[in-house]
């Protein structure tokens, strides 16, 4: 096999495929992560229970999040200790998820400007 054998390059080339993937995912904004785990990443999703309009979402368990405008902190406490049939998320999501999803649902509901 010659040193300028083009499967030897095959390796280098997947490395830059994968290095351009997760830069892309990256490129996923704070705010879109908590939009995009508002309506189905967390289990179950806030959508089935909340409306917000902003996700587009009519849940009715739960109450409409564009009426009571929670600010970060308070939606923080919601996930982390749960809330009456709301279940706790803190097993569930990630620090940054639950980071996430506060800064998306005080700011899409009005409650917070963004940080
Ligand atoms: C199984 C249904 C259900 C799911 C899923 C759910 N919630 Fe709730 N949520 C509720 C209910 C019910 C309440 C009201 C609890 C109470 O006041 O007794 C509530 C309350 C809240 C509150 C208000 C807390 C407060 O201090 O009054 C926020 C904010 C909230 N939920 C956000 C979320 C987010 C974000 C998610 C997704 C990670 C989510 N909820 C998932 C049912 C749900």
């Amino acid at each position: 096999m010659s040193a300028f054998s083009p499967t030897r390059f095959a390796p280098l080339a997947l490395m830059a495929g994968l290095l351009a993937a997760q830069t892309a995912f990256a490129a996923e904004t704070e705010l879109e992560r908590g939009k995009r785990l508002f309506i189905q990443g967390a289990v179950p999703a806030c959508a089935l229970c909340h409306t917000l309009r902003d996700a587009g979402s009519e849940g009715s368990v739960g109450p409409v999040l564009d009426e009571i405008k929670p600010d970060a902190e308070r939606v923080r406490k919601a996930l982390r200790n749960g809330l009456g049939a709301m279940p706790s998320f803190a097993k569930s999501l990630s620090e940054a998820d639950i980071q996430a999803l506060a800064r998306y649902v005080s700011q899409a509901s009005g409650g917070a400007p963004a940080r």
